[in-house]
């Protein structure tokens, strides 16, 4: 079925720039991210472990044509740059992500020093740069010597998150302003344990469970540990939440598409505020079972001082009977990124609404928001319209958000600079810097940079 819609693109809903101005307090932290396996590169420096995301690329048919994370944007040796870039940019905040097996190449016994030295090199970078360095503990670079002990699925590597969490309060802690313990968990544990597309590569639903509650877990006893330490700094989660879109008006489908939130988002944030796991969502699959031990609940629970949202788009479903949720996602003729993900900014709006009514109040930061497109460098110049158009829309609807009182702080884009995309691998650009792959990576940033620079100045 082909679903028209109109609303979620309709540019009359843009703000201009200059009235955003007067709706974003001072303090709203404008930024950008990046991932450490997505853009570093230099995988064998300063006795770095592998990861399984080195496993996985290097598995043939695993990624678009082959790519690996090997060189990427080659941050680690080119972060002098970057970040000279990011100053002309203007933006508050770098939001990067640390490496675990560069701490620990085993994930857990000795420490490399070697591995704090570089972050607190970048950190260093930054702060004489006047910007903010907001750091992810863990966006799915695994140590891959802990993957050969069970992974995510096995509850020890919860610990060992927890004792790495840890190694980087103390080294750094006194210069990060805002922690993200985990990235996008349920990509970890879907993506990478059910549906067989990211690392570790597995096709099993009782994994994925089993994934999600250690990460939730791993979470909750680093929480933990921040709050013992008495660091200074804020702590929170980032999360890729789904709030589908109803195919239609019917009660059948608007019940369907709030099934359709329960996977992605109830999954992780019910026990994250301090509610049971979804009953409804596990009585769809009876044979599964969540590992919970006495207490588990208490410690994942652990409050935050922030949520972190990745928003792209919004899935549309129908209500479906034949399938364990009863509801299947549904194609659109909504205009597309080069993802072929829906681009509903209004859904971004609801989102956020519905976070605060279900879990609130709690401070939130849009910790990703950006798009693919198909950009061609000419003559040394990258103009992407639709990004831009693409980042307007979304950024209005922060102020939209903003009016209606909803306490969001800060909005980091990604990405800084094209990079490894997972299994897409190098076929997919989410950067307002182009990485010229072909020509020693040189960074050329396109017409968004500087768009998205008049918008923070
Ligand atoms: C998010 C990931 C990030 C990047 C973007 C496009 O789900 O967190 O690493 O792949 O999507």
């Amino acid at each position: 079925m082909v679903h028209s819609n109109t609303d979620n693109n309709n540019q009359e809903e843009n703000i201009p720039i200059k009235e955003l101005k007067t709706i974003f307090p001072d303090a709203f932290l404008w930024g950008i991210s990046t991932s450490s396996y997505q853009v570093e590169g230099a995988v064998n420096a300063d006795k770095r472990g592998r990861s399984i995301w080195d496993t996985f690329s290097h598995t043939p048919g695993k990624t678009a044509n082959g790519a690996t994370g090997d060189t990427t944007c080659d941050q680690y040796h080119r972060y002098e740059e970057d970040i000279a870039l990011m100053r002309t940019l203007g933006v508050k905040v770098y939001n990067f992500s640390i490496a675990w097996p560069r701490i620990y190449p085993e994930g857990k016994g000795q420490i490399n020093i070697k591995g704090i030295d570089y972050y607190r090199r970048l950190i260093e970078a930054l702060q004489r740069n006047k910007i903010q360095p907001v750091i992810t503990l863990y966006h799915w670079d695994l140590p891959q010597s802990l993957q050969d002990l069970g992974g995510w699925e096995l509850r020890d590597t919860a610990k060992y998150f927890s004792d790495y969490a840890q190694s980087c309060y103390q080294h750094l802690a006194q210069y990060i302003p805002l922690w993200c313990t985990l990235n996008e968990p349920w990509c970890d544990a879907f993506l990478g344990h059910l549906y067989g597309i990211h690392a570790p590569g597995k096709q099993n639903r009782q994994s994925a469970y089993s994934s999600t509650h250690h990460l939730l877990y791993a979470h909750g006893l680093a929480v933990q540990a921040f709050r013992d330490g008495a660091y200074p700094g804020k702590i929170g989660i980032k999360l890729n939440l789904e709030t589908p879109k109803p195919a239609s008006n019917s009660l059948e489908d608007r019940q369907a598409a709030d099934r359709g939130a329960d996977e992605p988002s109830r999954l992780f944030l019910n026990p994250l505020f301090a509610k049971a796991y979804p009953g409804r969502l596990l009585k769809a699959y009876p044979h599964i079972t969540i590992p919970l031990k006495k207490n588990d609940e208490k410690v994942i629970a652990t409050p935050i001082d922030f949520l972190g949202m990745n928003y792209y788009t919004q899935p549309t479903v129908a209500f479906h009977p034949e399938s364990p949720q009863q509801f299947r996602y549904i194609q659109t003729d909504i205009h597309k990124t080069a993802m072929g993900w829906d681009i509903a900014p209004l859904g971004l709006l609801k989102q956020f609404e519905w976070v605060q009514k279900e879990y609130g109040p709690i401070d939130v930061y849009l910790s990703e928001n950006g798009a693919a497109f198909p950009d061609i460098l000419e003559n040394n110049i990258c103009n992407d319209p639709d990004r831009i158009t693409y980042l307007h829309a979304h950024i209005s609807m922060c102020a939209k958000a903003i009016e209606k009182g909803i306490p969001l702080k800060g909005y980091f884009l990604w990405s800084f600079i094209d990079n490894f995309e997972w299994s897409f691998g190098y076929t997919k650009r989410f950067g307002i810097v182009y990485c010229d792959y072909n020509n020693n990576r040189k960074r050329i940033p396109k017409k968004s940079f500087y768009w998205y620079k008049k918008l923070i100045r």
